[in-house]
C-alpha cells in the first residue's frame, strides 16, 4: 500500500520549514515594517518593492477554476523543472534511492536525478514508444522513489497507453509522475481528475507551451494536499516572483485565445507532416499529440546543417537511443513553416 509516509525522506519529516514575515502576520494592515523591505519604494511605475505571495493563492485560485482541482492540490514552481528537482528533494534519499526514467524522454529527469545523486535507473520504451512494464517491474526495488512517465512525450509525441500508466498507478508503492507540458495539443485527456484515486499520482504541467509564457517560468504540479503540503515545505518561500504571478493571473482570463493558437497549432502540425512525408530523405514521421513532430531522416546532420546554414535552427535527436536519424521540429507560425519547407525544398 502507498503510504507518503513510507516514501517522504526523514529529514524533510522532520524540517521545520523558513517561516517567512508574510506567514507569520497574514492579515491587512497599514504599515508593514516587518520584512525589511524598501518601503520608499522600486524605481520602476509598478511598484515591486514589498515581496510576493509565498503561495500564489490568487493563481491558483484562477488555476483552480480552470482546471477543476482545489488550490490545496496545486503546488506552482519556477517552470515545470524546479517541480522535478523538489519532487527529488522531498523523497529521495541522496546515495540510497533511485528513480525509475524511460528513454527516450525529456532529459530534465535525469539531469535532476544527478544533481540529487539519485540513481536513474533507465528502461527503454518499446519500439513504438511505449512502457515496457515487465521491464519497469524488474528494475523497481524497495529503494525505487518515483517513476517519470512523459505524456504526451518529449522527443517523440506521442501519448503514453493509459491502461499501462493505471497499472503502474495501482501497483507501484511510491510516485507516478505524469508530465504533461504537451497535454494541450493531446486528444488523450489529462490524469489531474484522478488525483482523488490514486494517492501516488503526480502531475506536471507548465504555462510554458500552449500557453506561450515559457518566459515567466510557471510550473504546476497537482497531487494529494500531503504531497503538496512536503513540497511547500521544502520549495525556496517566494520561488514565484511577483511580476509572474501578475502576469499569468492576466493570462490565464485569456483562455479563449490560447484555444484558438492551440487548434491553429494542430492544425499547422498536420501541414507540416503532409508536405514532410514527400521528401526523399524523411524516412519516417511518428504520430505526435504534441506542438513538435519527431522525424526520422537519411541525413541527421545534414540537414540540420543545412538548415542551421540558413538561420533555420531544429533539435537534432539523432544520437538519442531509439531516435537513430531523427530531428525534432517544433511547429512554427504558417510563415515560419513556410521557411521551412522551402528551405527543405533545395536540400539535396
Ligand atoms: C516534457 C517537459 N517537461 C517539462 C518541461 C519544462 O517546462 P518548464 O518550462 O515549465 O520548466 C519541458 C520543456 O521543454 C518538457 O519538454
Amino acid at each position: 500500500m502507498f503510504s507518503i509516509n513510507n516514501i517522504i525522506r526523514d529529514n524533510i519529516k522532520n524540517l521545520t520549514p523558513y517561516s517567512s514575515a508574510r506567514d507569520e502576520f497574514k492579515g491587512e494592515a497599514s504599515v508593514y515594517l516587518d520584512a525589511n523591505e524598501n518601503a520608499y519604494g522600486s524605481p520602476l511605475d509598478k511598484q515591486y518593492n514589498r515581496y510576493p505571495d509565498p503561495l500564489q493563492y490568487k493563481v491558483k485560485k484562477r488555476l483552480s477554476e480552470i482546471k477543476g482541482v482545489p488550490p490545496r492540490n496545486i503546488f506552482l514552481g519556477n517552470g515545470s523543472d524546479e517541480a522535478i528537482d523538489i519532487l527529488f528533494r522531498s523523497f529521495c534519499n541522496p546515495g540510497v534511492d533511485n528513480v525509475i526514467l524511460v528513454p527516450p524522454t525529456y532529459g530534465m529527469y535525469e539531469v535532476s536525478a544527478n544533481i540529487n545523486d539519485i540513481e536513474a535507473r533507465k528502461v527503454l520504451l518499446t519500439d513504438e514508444y511505449q512502457l515496457n512494464l515487465e521491464g519497469i517491474a524488474e528494475a523497481i526495488d524497495s529503494h525505487t522513489k518515483m517513476i517519470f512517465i512523459c505524456s504526451p512525450n518529449n522527443p517523440t509525441g506521442n501519448s503514453i497507453n493509459r491502461d499501462d500508466i493505471e497499472t503502474l498507478l495501482a501497483n507501484f508503492n511510491g510516485l507516478i509522475v505524469i508530465d504533461e507540458a504537451y497535454i494541450n495539443f493531446s486528444r488523450q485527456k489529462t490524469f489531474i481528475q484522478e488525483l482523488t484515486e490514486y494517492a501516488n499520482l503526480v502531475v506536471l504541467q507548465t504555462l510554458s507551451k500552449a500557453w506561450g509564457l515559457a518566459g515567466l517560468r510557471v510550473g504546476m504540479a497537482f497531487a494529494s494536499e500531503e504531497i503538496i503540503e512536503v513540497m511547500n515545505k521544502v520549495k525556496p518561500p517566494y520561488n514565484i516572483n511577483e511580476a509572474s504571478q501578475e502576469l499569468a493571473l492576466k493570462a490565464l482570463d485569456n483562455v479563449s485565445l490560447v484555444n484558438v493558437w492551440i487548434k491553429e497549432i494542430l492544425e499547422q502540425r498536420d501541414r507540416l507532416v503532409l508536405n514532410l512525408k514527400h521528401f526523399d530523405f524523411v524516412l519516417d514521421i511518428y504520430p505526435s499529440d504534441a506542438n513538435f513532430i519527431l522525424v526520422k531522416t537519411t541525413d541527421p546532420k545534414g540537414i540540420y546543417n543545412f538548415l542551421v546554414e540558413r538561420g533555420i535552427i531544429v533539435r537534432d535527436r539523432s544520437k538519442i537511443d531509439l531516435c537513430e536519424g531523427s530531428l525534432r521540429i517544433t511547429v512554427g507560425t504558417p510563415d515560419e513553416n513556410d521557411v521551412l519547407l522551402k528551405t527543405l525544398r533545395e536540400f539535396k
